[in-house]
């Protein structure tokens, strides 16, 4: 049998209305800000990326420059650990304020990883992160969320941007996945 979809653990509508708190909290956060550095994580984050940029346009007028990163850690479903940066920024952050959108924070290397990355090779003033997801229970190393959309159990899970093998990162909603036999 196939890997297949099983229970979604966050509906579209629900994603929908988190996308849209968060990016008032970002814009409350920083009322005197008109303009924004964000550090998206290809390739599972640039679906939410790109729509947190949509929503925070519709209620602010700010320029917003989403500069993405690629990284890998992952085989098939186990993190190894070891973080590799396949393909840099380009944009100079030196003494910026950096936001960092992720899919999703569980064990926490990879973003614990890229903060320190930006912070102490890139020279950027702060890092923030911003992750729709997290799964608190299987973190390894502490990593500070600062804007958080949903914790999820400790499954696998696909959808809005999160692969198995790069299949169902179309999907809408977020959903468990169940792994062939
Ligand atoms: P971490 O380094 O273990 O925190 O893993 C972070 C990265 O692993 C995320 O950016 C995802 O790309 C991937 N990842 C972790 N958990 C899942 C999952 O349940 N589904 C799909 N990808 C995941
Ligand atoms: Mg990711």
């Amino acid at each position: 049998m196939p890997e297949q979809i099983g229970k979604i653990v966050v509906t579209k509508d629900e994603i929908s209305l988190a996308v849209r708190n968060i990016a008032e909290c970002i814009i409350n956060d920083n009322p005197d800000k008109n303009s924004f550095v964000f550090v998206t994580v290809l390739e599972g984050a640039k679906y939410f990326a790109d729509d947190l940029i949509k929503e925070i346009s519709e209620l602010k007028d700010v320029r917003i420059r989403n500069e993405c990163i690629k990284l890998s850690s992952y085989d098939k479903t186990e993190s190894t650990g070891k973080i590799k940066i396949e393909k840099d920024i380009k944009l100079d952050l030196f003494s910026k304020d950096v936001l960092i959108v992720e899919d999703i924070v569980d064990t926490g290397f990879t973003l614990s990883f890229l903060k320190d990355y930006l912070l102490k090779v890139k020279k950027a003033r702060t890092v923030k992160i911003c992750s729709l997801l997290d799964k608190p229970s299987t973190r390894r190393i502490d990593v500070d969320i600062d804007y958080k959309g949903f914790d999820v159990p400790d499954k696998f899970v696909i959808g809005y941007g999160l692969d198995y093998e790069q299949k169902f990162r179309e999907l809408p909603y977020v959903a468990e996945l169940i792994e062939e036999e």
